[in-house]
C-alpha cells in the first residue's frame, strides 16, 4: 500500500507529464501552421510519450492500492518566436521534470519505499535521454541558423531516438 505523501507526489507528477504531453502538442500546432512538419512530427511523438509517461505513473498508483487522479491541465502557451525558441522552452521543461522525478526519488527514499524507488529508475534514465536528445535538436537549430530552416525542418526526424517506451508500455 502507497503511503499518503508518496500516493500524491505521483499524482502530482500524473499532473506533470499530462501537461507535458498537452504543451508538446500546443508547441506541434504552432510549427505545423509555420510551414514546419517535421518539427511538427517531432513534437507529436513527444507528446505521445509524455502520455504513456502519465499512464505509467497512473497505472503504478492504482497497482498499489492507491488511486490516480485526473487531473485538471493548466493551459500551454500557443504562440512560440521561432523553433529555436521553442526547443529553448522544451528543454527548460524536461529539466523541470527532471528535477520534479529526482523529488520523487529522494522522498522515496526518506520513506523507505523501495518498491516506488525502484519504479521511478526508468524514468531517471529516460530523464537523461530526454535531456540529451532535446539538447542535439537545440544545437543544431543553432548550427543551421534562420536561413536553413527548409533543411532542418526536412532532417530532424532523423535526431528522434528510438522509441523509449515500445518495449516498456504501460
Ligand atoms: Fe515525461
Ligand atoms: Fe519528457
Amino acid at each position: 500500500m502507497l503511503k499518503k505523501n508518496i500516493e500524491d507526489i505521483c499524482n502530482r507528477q500524473v499532473e506533470r507529464e499530462g501537461y507535458s504531453s498537452n504543451l508538446y502538442i500546443a508547441m506541434a500546432s504552432w510549427a505545423e501552421t509555420n510551414g514546419y512538419s517535421g518539427v511538427a512530427s517531432w513534437l507529436y511523438s513527444q507528446s505521445d510519450e509524455e502520455r504513456i509517461h502519465m499512464l505509467k505513473f497512473i497505472k503504478y498508483i492504482n497497482e498499489r492500492g492507491g488511486t490516480a487522479v485526473m487531473p485538471a491541465l493548466k493551459k500551454p502557451a500557443g504562440e512560440f518566436k521561432s523553433v529555436e525558441d521553442v526547443f529553448k522552452e522544451v528543454l527548460k521543461h524536461e529539466e523541470f521534470v527532471t528535477a520534479s522525478i529526482n523529488e520523487i526519488v529522494s522522498l522515496t527514499l526518506d520513506e523507505k519505499d523501495f518498491n516506488t524507488h525502484n519504479f521511478l529508475q526508468w524514468f531517471v534514465m529516460e530523464q537523461v535521454e530526454e535531456e540529451a536528445s532535446v539538447r542535439i535538436v537545440l544545437d543544431k537549430v543553432r548550427l543551421v541558423g534562420k536561413n536553413n530552416m527548409y533543411e532542418f525542418d526536412r532532417d530532424i526526424l532523423s535526431l528522434r531516438r528510438p522509441a523509449a517506451n515500445a518495449s516498456t508500455a504501460p
